[in-house]
């Protein structure tokens, strides 16, 4: 039975728009593992933090508390979870904060209040020898400025930070080459910094902060300081890594559309704040305020979006699990006002659309099958899609267009009114 199920369904067998994958945001769900949890943490520039902590914690703004005490405030009351497998994008003006907190995240710089959690363990409380410990187990620093040194060699730069590790150098070079590996530098590595681009040597700094094989990565503007194209071109690369090894990644940024293209959560800072935190999506179509806002202002959010950030279930659509029954699939879109079903397998995947019409059809034919009820000629189109790219599929289409991931999984469809509705938000 299954077996007819398949081949009838393959019939009017979706067709995937052929986008490259390559810009897929990985999707993290809300269920991921939390590996770094920030609470109420502040960073106060001042031997004695406490008089600027009160005056904090009573309201008071930066730049009050620099104009009274002549003290910098770095972070001011941030709270924030970084969940296992995510990119989270941190961005904000010059001087809001994003350097000092992602140096919080390590203990590049202590505190002066508030807790650290690494997967559930506080970092604040460590002893020197732990923190040094879960430091080289789990976390990797890539900065804007390559930081190479000149008189050694693409691989001896990507080993540089194992030489703490204990590990001998045959061991030390094996990872340092499998490290020039990952981000295609293999052949490089007996090259200069003198010798390299601009984008290879970051390729060298991030294959340093991957020779050690980290979990987290925390990267600082690590790409800012290269040319659009080269820089693409690194996204495309990380996001590729990401996908091979679903590493936590920090990300800062003050690049709106790299924050967008990486990002699978944005968190937003503006004076030490962090203002909000949410999907691209959710920050574009919800901005919690005018600073946010301003961000966002000149973002055409049909690049920027993916017709996975967009596409709805449940609310929206009917969905029909498998196997289906004509009579009371029928009776299910009645019941929900919708015309189309968008039936999927019992573990997920998408398998078509039906129609009121074609299960009404059905139903009065002479031989009644649940699987002649789906319409031909469906077309399902990639997660990673961007929004620009649908227009005319959507508006072409009588159905809203369903959505899948890599693995063919439904995530939803996107109608007309949905897409109209995303291009005109709040505007
Ligand atoms: N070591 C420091 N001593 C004093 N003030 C600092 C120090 N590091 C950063 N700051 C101040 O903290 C604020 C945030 O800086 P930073 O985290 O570098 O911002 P961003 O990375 O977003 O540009 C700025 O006002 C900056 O001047
Ligand atoms: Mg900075």
């Amino acid at each position: 039975m299954n077996t007819m199920m398949r081949s009838a369904v393959s019939v009017g067998a979706p067709a995937n728009l052929g986008f490259p994958r390559g810009a897929a945001r990985t999707s993290i769900g809300e269920d991921a593992a939390v590996r770094l949890e920030v609470r109420n943490v502040y960073k106060v520039f001042s031997p004695d933090p406490k008089p600027a902590l009160t005056m904090l914690r009573q309201g008071a703004s930066k730049a009050e508390v620099l104009e009274k005490l002549n003290v910098n405030v770095g972070v001011l009351d941030a709270s924030f979870q970084v969940r296992a497998g995510e990119i989270f994008v941190i961005m904000g003006l010059s001087g809001s904060g994003k350097s000092t907190m992602i140096r919080l995240l390590n203990r590049l710089i202590e505190p002066s209040s508030g807790e650290i959690l690494l997967d559930g363990k506080d970092l604040v409380s460590m002893s020197k020898a732990e923190l040094i410990q879960a430091r080289r187990r789990n976390m990797g620093m890539v900065f804007q400025s390559f930081a190479l040194m000149p008189h050694l060699s693409a691989l001896d730069n990507a080993a540089f930070g194992l030489e703490i590790s204990g590990a001998s150098k045959a061991e030390r070079h094996k990872a340092a080459q499998q490290a020039l590996e990952q981000v295609g530098l293999g052949t490089y590595s007996h090259r200069y910094p003198r010798e390299m681009s601009g984008g290879m040597q970051q390729r060298v700094g991030l294959a340093r902060a991957l020779a050690n094989d980290p979990t987290i990565l925390l990267m600082d503007e690590a790409f800012s300081a290269l040319d659009p194209l080269i820089r693409t071109e690194m996204q495309d690369e990380l996001l590729r890594l990401q996908r091979e090894h679903q590493r936590t990644i920090v990300f800062i940024s003050h690049d709106l559309d790299e924050a967008m293209r990486i990002g699978d959560r944005i968190a937003i800072m503006e004076g030490g704040r962090i203002v909000q935190v949410g999907t691209p999506y959710e920050i574009l179509s919800r901005p919690a305020d005018d600073y946010v806002r301003s961000f966002f202002r000149n973002v055409d959010a049909s690049k920027v979006l993916r017709a996975g950030d967009v596409a709805r279930y449940e609310a929206t659509n009917t969905v029909i699990r498998m196997p289906g029954e004509l009579a009371p699939a029928l009776q299910q879109l009645r019941e929900n006002h919708h015309n189309f079903g968008y039936v999927r397998t019992q573990d997920g995947r998408f398998e078509g659309v039906v129609s009121q019409a074609t299960l009404d059809r059905e139903l009065r034919g002479p031989q009644p099958r649940f699987v002649n009820a789906f319409l031909p000629d469906v077309r399902t189109v990639n997660a990673a899609t961007p929004i620009h790219a649908l227009l005319a599929l959507v508006a072409d289409t009588e159905w809203p267009v369903p959505v899948v991931d890599d693995d063919g999984n439904f995530l939803g469809a996107i109608s007309r009114a949905l897409m109209l509705h995303t291009l005109v938000r709040g505007d």
